[in-house]
């Protein structure tokens, strides 16, 4: 069984000691053990404090970009041996960064390779716009970023991805469940193609796009989709403890109450 994982992308909100303040409220709003998977992704300017903030808890913290090369004249860049120390996770391809800072394929495709080579684990983000939904692309626009995403790549280890269809991104019109389960089933034999179907069956695959407490519930019933990439709820402390809850009811219903568990 595939551990669910619910991350939040918190973009570029929170200043450092909002930030501390939130991921606080976080840990607060999750003393159990949970088993689910939680990964926080602030600004890179909040990582080492928020890191502080979490110690002693099982949250993981990943960032939300890196740059591919390893050091050098690359001025503002963050390298991804740079943050191999500090979060386990980083998040990339998310379509602002295609949109609005030139992520073309190729680039999402170094910046894996300079990820996995780090150590980090990436967070692949893959998704279609409105109009190539509308024109019924959805499948080759997803496939066709995956393949190029993960080109020459040797992605044996552990691969999250994130299904965001753009159009669902922060406008509060969210996709439908069984959609998402379907072009995830894609997704996931896409990566069989590719690596096997061992990796394609323990390979986590998220969805993201205005993913609320409200219709988690619409997303985890699905059998293919584990876990969500939550924007904007993130930066509620009880909406995303809340989406966190509901998650762990629907993937481990037997388990007792987490008022009841170890606290961390
Ligand atoms: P949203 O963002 O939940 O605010 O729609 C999701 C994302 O961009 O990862």
């Amino acid at each position: 069984m595939r551990l669910p994982m619910i991350a939040g992308n918190w973009k570029m909100n929170t200043t450092v000691s909002e930030a501390v303040e939130l991921v606080s409220q976080v840990r607060k709003g999750l003393s159990g053990a949970y088993d689910v998977e939680v990964v926080v992704c602030p600004p890179f300017v909040s990582l080492v404090p928020v890191k502080e903030a979490l110690k002693g808890t099982s949250i993981k913290l990943g960032a939300q970009n890196i740059y591919f090369e390893e050091k050098g004249a690359y001025t503002g860049e963050i390298s991804p041996v740079m943050l191999v120390s500090l979060c386990e996770h980083v998040i990339i391809g998310h379509s602002e960064r295609r949109q609005y800072f030139g992520d073309s394929n190729d680039v999402v495709n170094k910046k894996m390779g300079a990820a996995l080579e780090a150590g980090l684990k990436p967070i692949l983000c893959v998704g279609e716009k409105l109009e190539e939904n509308e024109a019924g692309k959805t499948n080759d626009i997803v496939t066709g970023q995956l393949r190029s995403a993960l080109a020459g790549l040797d992605c044996s280890g552990e691969l999250v991805v994130a299904y965001e269809p753009i159009w669902a991104i922060g406008t509060g019109r969210a996709a439908h469940g069984k959609q998402v389960n379907d072009t995830i089933r894609i997704i996931r034999s896409t990566l069989a193609e590719l690596y096997g179907q061992q990796m394609a069956d323990e390979a986590r695959v998220l969805y993201g796009g205005s993913v609320t407490a409200d219709n988690i519930a619409e997303f985890m019933e699905q059998s293919e989709i584990d876990g969500a990439l939550v924007g904007g709820a993130s930066l509620k402390a009880d909406q995303f403890t809340n989406i966190i809850r509901q998650t762990e009811e629907i993937f481990f219903p037997n388990n007792p109450p987490t008022k009841d568990l170890i606290p961390w």
